[in-house]
């Protein structure tokens, strides 16, 4: 029952108005601070090479961020990986690879727009693989269709392209040291594959001016 000396609370002041406020004012802080992590993890991310770093190993990250000691060259900031192309043609990069391709959908977006590419290099099991839990994981006879995907997405540029079809760690062993640009590491998703692919193949990124690249490292 309402009381006789209670008055009912209008316009800016009633609680559902306040809540509302209050939600919006929120949602804004975190999509600014989102926006700040974003923009400071894909400098870091996208800025890692240069002759001293290269040299260290990759444990040393933590502890070395080229971005603040000006060794690394580094390359500007971007924020969808679709500029990427674009970026490495202005760098003057030529030798890429890409660890983890699938449909070969991004080595076609970048390698549109990176038309100096001289090699680009497609590593990917292309295999269904046990105890591995990822939307990735397909069933075998889907794996060849995707395969046979690739293959004709590169085509243009098939003079360019070289595929690995193995695990990242066997292919690894393909290369000599300092022989890439630019990787960018996107097979298997889980911490321990991630780690373990970044630790195998970053000798193999050149010493001066290289550019790793890496996808869901959340
Ligand atoms: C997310 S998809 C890659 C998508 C692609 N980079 C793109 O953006 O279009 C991950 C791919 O990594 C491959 N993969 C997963 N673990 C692998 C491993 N250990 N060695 C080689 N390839 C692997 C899978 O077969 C799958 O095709």
């Amino acid at each position: 029952m309402k009381q006789e000396n209670q008055l009912p609370l209008r316009g800016i002041l009633r609680p559902r108005f306040l809540v509302r406020v209050l939600a919006h004012t929120c949602s804004f802080l975190i999509g600014v601070a989102f926006q700040a992590y974003i923009a400071r993890v894909s400098r870091v991310d996208t800025n890692i090479g240069g002759s001293e770093h290269s040299r260290r190993s990759f444990e040393d990250k933590t502890t070395f961020d080229p971005c603040t000691t000006g060794i690394a060259r580094g390359v500007p900031t971007f924020k969808l990986r679709e500029d990427l192309g674009i970026i490495l043609e202005a760098e003057g990069l030529h030798i890429g690879a890409e660890l983890g391709v699938q449909h070969a959908y991004f080595s076609k977006t970048l390698l549109s727009a990176w038309v100096s590419n001289r090699e680009y290099h497609l590593v990917d099991v292309w295999a269904k693989q046990e105890n591995y839990v990822d939307v990735a994981n397909k069933g075998q006879s889907e794996q060849d269709e995707i395969y046979a995907a690739a293959m004709e997405n590169v085509k243009p540029w098939k003079s360019n392209i070289h595929v690995c079809r193995n695990f990242t760690t066997n292919c690894v062993h393909n290369y000599e040291d300092d022989h890439f640009d630019f990787i960018y590491v996107d097979a298997r998703h889980d911490f321990k594959g991630v780690l373990q692919d970044m630790q195998l193949w970053w000798p193999k990124l050149k010493q001066v001016g290289g550019a790793r690249l890496c996808e869901d490292l959340g």
